[in-house]
């Protein structure tokens, strides 16, 4: 009969089994593809490298092609809790050395178990992604696993931060789970993702792509516009992860963490006024600007490789965490396109979902002209901005930076969409269209009758120019708050965030909005 020590021995000897997932040969494959794995990711992440495992033993029960013969450690993922930084998170991590990764139902059941108790318990979830997919002895059962993991994801959603790192494949169907979580973190060279891969592609269309161009991160973070964030390795990817919590509540009852030194700081910086050029077509760095303004080092950027003519970041204002959408001048002068709608809005629905005050700074020339854009659907696309800001009840501030023209105008955050102050610099053009446009419209007539039809046009042009591409005109009717020099726009944040701590605004009870997707 087996004493006590033994028993105790037979754990012990279970556990590093189980540790060691699906062997020494397949780990040392792992870590030959660059990659760590699932256990080692899970040390990086956790403080102390020190994480409480669940389901460890927790095994398949499939019979076909086999597998009644397998024995599959974890059933190929690690389901976890920890902390990082203090602050509880739950994740599951894949274990590409056991069949792939691969989800089979028992795995899936597993992941679905970690989300529940992250739901119940209000804490993150982080999805580490390294897996080949559907588990394809297990068919139908790993497509309903699928299933429910995507049904865990929609109702973790706005409720506690759901962040994905894609460490590995995640192909087809299996990319959806990540797609329905709020940040996707990839590592460049081994995380891949697409709907349908390379071979696919070049039997359905002829296209000929490689694996890494069409689903590589760089793809994915650039073009598509899926991933967020890329990293050069496993490492560098939980660093993200780690860094984008510390930004985060743990859940949509909470505010976000602030730093210690919650005194305002209200230093002026002289270099804010020599920022913006004279002339008002010359672009200029919209970082320029938000460096100066925010904590030192704290701008942490969302999705920079992608609509790069709008900037969404998070940033910390006298240690608290604030949410900025900026045009940036250099990129296609700062108008906003179908991608920079999808990409901001997107930003300002996570924000106003997790109790993040929004700060806009504007210099938005209008929606980007063109065919292309109309028939992609600009204005569809473009009602989301209108939408989400519209709908977002945290505190939302404006700084007119420079240009702020019609619709464009309104979608940065206007007045009329509920913005709680707005502040303009001296240099803000507020009008409802640009000079040029306005006075063929208005002077068509006079332009044509003139002696010097050229020389006419250029003059009602100034004349439009001094009257209404300034702050005052809008400021005169209560659209912006205040004008104020570009030096004193930390100040001038640092209070109105104040001023907003205990903002409240109820709407009316719906089910939910129909933003215009
Ligand atoms: C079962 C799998 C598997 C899978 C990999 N393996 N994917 N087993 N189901 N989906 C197993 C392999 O047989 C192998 O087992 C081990 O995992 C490692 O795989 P390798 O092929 O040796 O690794 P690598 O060369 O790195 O290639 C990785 C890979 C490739 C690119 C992911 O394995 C692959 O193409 N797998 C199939 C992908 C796929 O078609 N998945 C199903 C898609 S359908 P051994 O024992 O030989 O070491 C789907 C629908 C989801 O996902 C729908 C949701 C809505």
């Amino acid at each position: 009969m087996p004493t006590v020590k033994d028993k105790i021995e037979e754990l012990r000897s279970k556990n590093r089994k189980a540790k060691l997932g699906g062997g020494v040969q397949r780990i040392d494959a792992q870590h030959q593809a660059g990659k760590l794995t699932a256990h080692e990711r899970l040390e990086i992440l956790y403080d102390n490298n020190f994480y409480e495992e669940l389901y460890q033993f927790a095994h398949h029960n499939a019979t076909a092609f086999g597998m009644n013969e397998k024995e599959l450690p974890g059933d190929g993922v690690v389901t976890s809790v920890g902390a990082i930084r203090g602050r509880l998170v739950y994740t599951s991590s894949q274990d590409f050395t056991v069949m792939g990764g691969s989800v089979g139902g028992i795995h899936a059941w597993k992941i679905c178990q970690i989300m529940d108790m992250a739901l119940k318990a209000g804490a993150p979830y982080i999805a580490i992604n390294d897996s080949g997919g559907a588990r394809i002895q297990e068919g139908v059962d790993s497509l309903r696993g699928y299933g429910r993991i995507f049904y865990y994801n929609t109702l973790l959603s706005g409720v506690v931060p759901q962040i994905s790192i894609i460490a590995g494949p995640c192909a087809g169907g299996a990319a959806y789970s990540p797609a329905l979580m709020d940040f996707i973190i990839m590592v460049k060279n081994t995380g891949q993702m697409f709907i349908a891969g390379p071979e696919v592609i070049k039997e359905a269309t002829g296209e000929i792509i490689s694996a890494e161009e069409l689903g590589g991160a760089f793809a994915q973070a650039s073009q598509s516009g899926n991933v967020h964030f890329i990293a050069d390795n496993d490492h560098q990817a939980i660093a993200i992860a780690q860094t984008l919590l510390s930004y985060l509540p743990a859940n949509n009852t909470e505010d976000p963490p602030s730093l210690p030194s919650e005194e305002l700081t209200l230093i002026e910086d002289e270099s804010l006024n020599r920022i913006v050029p004279d002339d008002s077509r010359e672009p200029y760095n919209m970082y320029d600007i938000l460096q100066r303004v925010f904590d030192p080092g704290t701008l942490f950027e969302v999705h920079s490789h992608y609509a790069r003519n709008m900037i969404c970041t998070f940033a910390r204002l006298n240690g608290r965490v604030v949410g900025v959408v900026a045009n940036q001048p250099m990129e296609k002068f700062g108008a906003i396109d179908i991608d920079a709608s999808d990409k901001s809005s997107r930003f300002i629905r996570f924000c106003n979902a997790f109790n993040i005050p929004l700060i806009s700074f504007v210099d938005v020339p209008g929606f980007l002209p063109g065919v292309e854009q109309e028939f992609g659907g600009i204005i569809r696309h473009g009602a989301k901005m209108l939408f989400s800001f519209s709908a977002a009840t945290v505190p939302k501030i404006s700084v007119v930076v420079r240009k702020a023209y019609g619709g464009a105008y309104l979608a940065m955050s206007a007045k009329s969409l509920g913005a709680d102050r707005v502040a303009a610099w001296p240099t803000a053009e507020i009008a409802v269209m640009g000079a040029e446009g306005a006075v063929s419209v208005l002077f068509k007539n006079d332009i044509k009758s003139a002696a010097d039809p050229k020389a006419k046009r250029k003059e009602l042009i100034e004349q439009y120019k001094e009257q209404f591409e300034t702050p005052y005109v809008a400021a005169s009717k209560g659209l912006v708050d205040a004008v104020i020099e570009p030096k004193q726009t930390r100040t001038y944040l640092s209070v109105a965030l104040e001023s907003l701590r205990n903002k409240r605004d109820l709407r009316p009870q719906k089910k939910h909005g129909l933003i215009p997707l």
